[in-house]
């Protein structure tokens, strides 16, 4: 027998494993996520776990992990020093992304706060493809101050703009004609943008980037936390990239920059576990120098031996394109059946999570009322769902005026962990989002009553006003 090769194109993007073993969940009455929400101060961060049905807070740490890592959890190494997993994981870090030397941390902030540390300077301006709250804190902790200069698109959640996550060159050069490249260090550039609402960066821009900034005496510090989500985008969307594979994209990517820090936690599918990766030798002796100091020796830099190995493995699996298909796919989905009811999302649909526009769902409550906090907490209280606020709460404030951040995006993020949740969790959550839809009216937005020095969005705690 004989028939027409069929391409992936005409297939779903269901997924190329099967579930071997499941978690149990405890399903809530209305009294108990009333209860619990209150006890919660109304920030989704502060909910116990056993108390959440769907939990769509973040896919960091949250991916289900396959049966040969679990295997490798079996091969830890568990010694202090020169540990056999670490050298599998600097193999797995050389043979995908390309980057020559590797410092392990506990997790991507723990890289983000040695590479700031090591490369700022007191008064120095950081730019980037917009701002990740916890690589801002750092570069600002550091001495730093932060700048913009994602292309305008970003800003606006109706905008179809395919690569929402470039670079707008002229925003970098104005900054350098009014700093001087040598109080620019690097700039922080991000694949995919997560406060953008996981949109892309494209080969041609980052291209760019590299030229202006090697013309410069810049170094180009990468944010890899999502590359290979990034790539998958670029393999659609990019004029060239069809044929190539998202190993090979992400390979291209990785190139193009000097150095990157690294949340395992979300692409690499560990719950736990990140690195700073560089390319230059000196770099790379004073952070191996300086992770001793905040993390743990250079051969585990805070993780266990077992740890150190999933990561290798995970590494290895998160570039396959059937992974990756499936897994933004999944995304694709949830967002594409909230666009047809009508409910506001940023456009296109990111690619590790829809991100609803709480302005648009939530038109009469002011920014100061927290709309996104105030419906990410409705959402709860309807379904025991958790989602996440990246709006007013998590611009916190700013540094000089103490005065909150107005950010022009105000979302509520449902983050998909990868490899967890069924096509039917999503159909779930689409009938919670339009049943909260239908009685919006009755949300009134939030006070905030307890406010944390950094990071407020994990701590903060707020009374409703209705
Ligand atoms: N960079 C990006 C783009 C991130 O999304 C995160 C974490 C980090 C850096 C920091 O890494 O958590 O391992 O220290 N994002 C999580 C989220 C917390 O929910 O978006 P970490």
């Amino acid at each position: 027998m004989d028939l027409k090769v069929n391409t992936h194109r005409h297939r779903s993007w269901a997924e190329p494993w099967r579930v071997k073993m499941v978690e149990l969940l405890k399903m809530t009455t209305y009294e108990e996520r009333k209860k619990a929400l209150v006890e919660a101060g109304y920030n989704t961060f502060l909910l116990r776990s056993r108390d959440v049905y769907i939990d769509l807070l973040t896919d960091s740490g949250t991916s289900a992990m396959s049966d040969r890592q679990w295997a490798g959890m079996m091969l830890g190494d568990e010694a202090y020093a020169g540990s056999e997993n670490f050298y599998h994981l600097e193999e797995a870090v050389k043979k995908y992304y390309g980057y020559k030397y590797l410092v392990p941390t506990h997790q991507g902030r723990g890289a983000e706060h040695i590479i700031s540390k090591l490369l700022i300077k007191q008064g120095d301006h950081v730019p980037g493809n917009m701002y990740f709250t916890t690589t801002r804190l750092h570069q600002e902790l550091a001495g730093g101050t932060f700048h913009d200069i994602i292309i305008d698109e970003a800003h606006d959640p109706e905008n179809e703009h395919p690569f929402k996550g470039n670079v707008d060159l002229n925003k970098l050069d104005a900054l350098v004609k009014e700093y001087g490249a040598h109080r620019i260090p690097y700039v922080s550039i991000a694949t995919t943008v997560n406060m953008a609402g996981g949109q892309p960066i494209s080969l041609a821009n980052l291209r760019e980037l590299r030229e202006y900034t090697r013309k410069h005496g810049i170094l180009i510090i990468h944010d890899m936390t999502r590359v290979a989500e990034n790539a998958w985008f670029i393999k659609q969307r990019e004029e060239g990239y069809a044929g190539k594979s998202v190993a090979e994209i992400v390979r291209e990517i990785c190139d193009l920059t000097d150095g990157a820090t690294m949340s395992a936690k979300k692409d690499a599918l560990v719950n736990i576990g990140g690195f700073l990766a560089l390319n230059d030798p000196d770099l790379f002796d004073r952070a191996r120098n300086m992770v001793v100091v905040y993390e743990g020796l250079h051969t585990y830099g805070g993780m266990a031996g077992r740890d150190m190995e999933a990561m290798a493995i995970g590494i290895g699996e998160s570039v396959h394109d059937d992974h990756i298909r499936a897994r933004v796919g999944q995304v694709e989905y949830l967002g594409n059946r909230l666009l047809a009811h009508d409910i506001p999302i940023v456009k296109p649909v990111g690619s590790h999570g829809v991100f609803i526009d709480a302005k648009k769902f939530l038109p009469t409550v002011s920014q100061d009322k927290f709309p996104a906090q105030a419906l990410a907490a409705a959402i709860y209280l309807d379904s025991g769902i958790r989602t996440m606020e990246r709006g007013i709460v998590s611009a916190g404030r700013n540094k000089k005026t103490g005065d909150h951040n107005y950010p022009k995006l105000e979302l509520v993020r449902l983050t998909i962990p990868r490899r967890v949740y069924t096509q039917a969790h999503m159909d779930v959550v689409v009938e919670s989002i339009l049943e909260v839809y239908d009685q919006r009216s009755r949300i009134k937005g939030l006070k905030m009553v307890y406010e944390p020095k950094y990071l407020r969005f994990f701590q903060a705690r707020f009374d409703s006003l209705s």
